[in-house]
């Protein structure tokens, strides 16, 4: 799979190997985080044309916005975006209001279904590979990440290739780089989201302590990530539970 002279930690390295590897069947998943942004300024250096897709909930702040446009024209990259079905959103705000998801996990996880995972579904469709932003350091969901996750029947592998970084890493390159920041940062959001779902966090809190803060730790995945329940929809063995591969450190 990966060369084994690719450390974990060579972030750069290792989108460089995936651009090489897939080309177009690769895209970086942007919700223009921090680690986001640097990944997608590694990935357009050695190719302008990289795809980048983002995901439009609906539910995104008007700041988290303004740093996408910043994206767009600054570091001239092309973004896709991707949105719920205008259908499935009229029914759910019809039927259980504008603040389901604070109701209960399963309410929750439906507006996350809707506004999220279906789209990113059509995000990932003729993908061989995804790169996303996650990081070890972002919580106890996160603690065993992997940088290279596959998935089995065909599905798009996964690739985290910041797993290992730390925070002051991606503060350090980003601010090395002079790259757009989203302003909410400077406003106690370590991880910004949804704005109903997003709130700053308390010094000593972990990054994502501020996402859907009214749940337990471990429910804090949205369906992009963690169990990844969206790959059943894509696989019809729901009992084949996704393949981590290691990677050598
Ligand atoms: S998550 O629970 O919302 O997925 P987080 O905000 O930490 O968690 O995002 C982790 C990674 O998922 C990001 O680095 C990015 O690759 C991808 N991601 C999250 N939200 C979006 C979005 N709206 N559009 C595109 N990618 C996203
Ligand atoms: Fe809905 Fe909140 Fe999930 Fe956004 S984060 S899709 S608003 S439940």
């Amino acid at each position: 799979m990966m060369p084994a002279n690719l450390h974990p930690s060579d972030a750069e390295g290792i989108v460089a190997w995936a651009l090489q590897q897939w080309e177009h069947r690769l895209t970086i998943a942007c919700s223009f985080s921090k680690e986001d942004i640097l990944l997608v300024d590694f990935a357009r250096r050695i190719n302008p044309s990289v795809r980048v897709f983002a995901l439009d909930t609906g539910r995104l702040h008007a700041e988290t916005l303004q740093t996408a446009e910043r994206v767009r024209t600054e570091m001239a990259v092309s973004i896709e975006w991707y949105a719920p079905k205008t259908h499935d959103v009229e029914l759910l705000v019809s039927r259980s209001g504008l603040f389901s998801f604070r109701e209960s996990v399963e309410n929750r996880r439906e507006c996350c279904h809707i506004r999220k995972v279906e789209p990113l579904l059509r995000a990932l469709s003729g993908v061989d590979a995804w790169i996303t932003g996650q990081r070890r350091a972002h919580g106890p969901t996160r603690a065993g990440l992997k940088v290279l996750e596959s998935a089995p029947n065909g599905e798009p592998l996964k690739l985290n290739p910041l797993a290992f970084w730390s925070t002051a890493q991606v503060d350090n390159e980003i601010a090395a780089r002079r790259l757009p920041v989203n302003p909410l940062y400077d406003q106690g959001f370590p991880s910004i989201g949804c704005a109903p779902c997003t709130r700053a966090v308390q010094p000593g809190e972990d990054d994502r302590a501020g996402r859907w803060w009214w749940e337990a730790a471990e429910h804090k995945e949205c369906g992009l990530h963690g169990r990844a329940p969206w790959l059943s929809e894509l696989n019809t063995n729901e009992n084949n539970n996704t393949h981590i591969v290691e990677v050598s450190r």
